[in-house]
């Protein structure tokens, strides 16, 4: 299903890449032009999915399953969507969300190696088929990104993965992206924060027409 009366535009992007930063500048700017946009992320964006959120991401748990882990992001996600994303789609709005569907693939299917089936399944079922109706990727490389999210805080249960493990998941959005480049616009994040703040807007600007 595609974007209802509202407008839901997704951010993604492997660790380090600036996505909330970026995200925050791109939503002032278009609350100054008096869009009313809501900002979710994902995991989280709900109080049942801020809990999960803190279950995803605590280091102590270095042994989850990759289906527990899996199921958990999907769950997060379940009520994010009936709870926050498809309402507000409904009331016509902007909504921003830091990450989605794509991270599930890029993290779990590619990353983790779980079968693309229950990714599928869920989209069909539970999401309804809802896409957003534009992707930015943010893209970086593994050791720039890691070293730059290890700068900006305590490294996170997914950010001590190793790696080759991040590697798979920067791949894996780069292939999202080839196979789906009219929703998905890759952006360096190498670039200054403003000159990628640019390129971001330039990109949305057919989105706002
Ligand atoms: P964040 O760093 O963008 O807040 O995202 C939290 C972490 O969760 C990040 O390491 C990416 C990971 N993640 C997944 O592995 N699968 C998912 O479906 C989502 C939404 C995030």
């Amino acid at each position: 299903m595609e974007n209802r009366k509202g407008k839901f535009i997704t951010f993604e992007g492997p660790e380090g890449s600036g996505k909330s930063t970026q995200i925050r500048l791109l939503a002032e700017y278009l609350s100054s032009k008096d869009y009313k946009i809501e900002l979710l992320r994902e995991p989280g964006g709900t109080e049942i999915g801020e809990k999960v959120r803190a279950i995803l991401l605590d280091v102590k748990f270095d042994r989850m399953s990759s289906f527990c882990e899996l199921y958990l992001y999907l769950a997060a996600r379940a009520q994010l969507i009936e709870e926050k994303i498809i309402p507000f789609l409904n009331e016509g709005k902007v909504v921003f969300c830091d990450r989605f569907i794509d991270a599930t693939i890029a993290y779990q299917v590619c990353g983790s190696g779980v079968a693309p089936d229950f990714v599928d399944g869920f989209q069909k079922f539970v999401a309804a088929g809802l896409t957003p109706r534009l992707t930015i990727l943010l893209d970086i490389d593994v050791e720039t990104g890691l070293k730059r999210a290890a700068s900006s805080h305590p490294q996170d249960r997914l950010e001590k993965k190793d790696v080759i493990y991040h590697q798979r998941v920067r791949e894996g959005y780069l292939e999202l992206a080839k196979k789906n480049p009219k929703r998905i616009k890759v952006v360096s994040s190498l670039a200054s924060i403003e000159d990628v703040q640019k390129k971001i807007r330039g990109l949305i600007a057919d989105v706002f027409k």
